[in-house]
């Protein structure tokens, strides 16, 4: 695939007031959801939610991809149609999540490298065959006494830019996801410095290993105080300090930067992002948008819990915080929002 047809999927991807859902969490985290809520751990269980979500009437509306991880890609649907095929149908484009989860880094305890670039190549591949046109690798910073390291910026920036070379090669978007975490009792401050010096070395990387910017979408964290942390800013402040930080470090070639959740709750994800368009959204070079896991499956979740009588209300409360969401893409979402049906 030649890089201006690449650019184009990156900007469909990226079109209008849409954003991502990401259904791409590995089996042991999707258990784990599971078991807090009485839901029954099993492949099948895991197949039913998947095909509940991609189903749901209207989702894409509000929804332009979906990161699918490698069990789901190779499932079906009840009706006996792939999870591509049937995101196809929902004009939704699937995506992949390609990286082999966190390691811990060697020498530097309690720090952590993002492991997967191994046979990528050949499972790019696969995956472009199985329907994909996208891809996701994710990266974990954690705050905390001396972290992070340089060591751990680099290497995972490193490994970011590997992962987003290798996808354009394969005829993919790259979705780059340097997660600087939430968890611990820094400020915002400090996970404002953490967050450039992240984003700088990612783009860093990208330029070295020759990575295509207008191809790709950047998957960061918002600028955050950490979930312990006493002092909570203000949603203004908040989205102040987080589109000044990618306005210093984001080139305006790429297409498109979409939020992780990182444990946010949902209306906090949705309220954050809304006040971030309706202040910056006319001045931006790139669209600013979604691609929530927990803060947009949780919610639907707790009204599943594993029921096939309850599939059409869950359905009914993921695409309300779809579309809730989608107006905070416009710069237009509102608390009143929350209790529209
Ligand atoms: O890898 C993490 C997902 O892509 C985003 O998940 O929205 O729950 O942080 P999250």
């Amino acid at each position: 695939m030649n890089q201006q047809t690449l650019a184009r999927l990156a900007q469909v991807l990226m079109a209008g007031d849409k954003g991502l859902l990401a259904m791409d969490e590995g089996n042991a985290s999707c258990n784990k959801r599971f078991a807090v809520r009485g839901i029954a751990e099993t492949a099948e269980v895991r197949r039913c939610w998947r095909e509940l979500m991609v189903t749901t009437p209207g989702l894409g509306e509000c929804i332009s991809g979906a990161i699918l991880c490698d069990e789901t890609i190779r499932q079906q649907l009840s009706k006996g149609i792939s999870f591509a095929e049937a995101l196809t149908e929902a004009n939704i484009m699937t995506g992949i999540k390609v990286d082999g989860g966190v390691k811990d880094l060697a020498a530097h305890p309690g720090e952590k490298i993002t492991e997967g670039l191994d046979g990528l190549r050949d499972r790019f591949n696969e995956y472009f065959l199985l329907g994909a046109r996208f891809a996701k690798w994710r990266s974990v910073i954690t705050l905390g006494k001396g972290m992070p390291g340089q060591a751990c910026i680099e290497a995972n920036a490193h490994a970011l830019a590997r992962f987003a070379a290798l996808c354009q090669e394969a005829g993919m978007v790259p979705v780059v996801e340097p997660e600087v975490l939430m968890t611990g009792d820094h400020n915002l401050v400090r996970c404002l410095e953490v967050t450039e010096l992240v984003l700088h070395a990612v783009f860093n990387q990208l330029f070295i290993q020759g990575v295509n910017l207008d191809a790709m979408i950047l998957k960061p964290n918002m600028v955050l105080p950490g979930l312990s942390c006493v002092h909570q800013d203000t949603m203004d402040e908040i989205a102040d300090a987080t589109v000044h930080c990618l306005l210093r470090h984001v080139p305006a070639a790429v297409p498109g930067i979409a939020f992780l959740s990182g444990g946010q709750m949902p209306v906090e994800a949705s309220a954050r992002l809304g006040a971030m368009n309706a202040r910056f959204r006319s001045r931006l070079p790139w669209a600013l948008t979604f691609s929530y896991s927990r803060a947009i499956q949780e919610p639907a979740l707790d009204v599943w819990l594993g029921r096939e009588s309850a599939a059409q209300a869950a359905q009914h409360t993921l695409l309300h915080r779809a579309r809730c969401n989608q107006a905070a893409c416009r710069g237009e979402y509102s608390a009143a929002l929350e209790f529209s049906s």
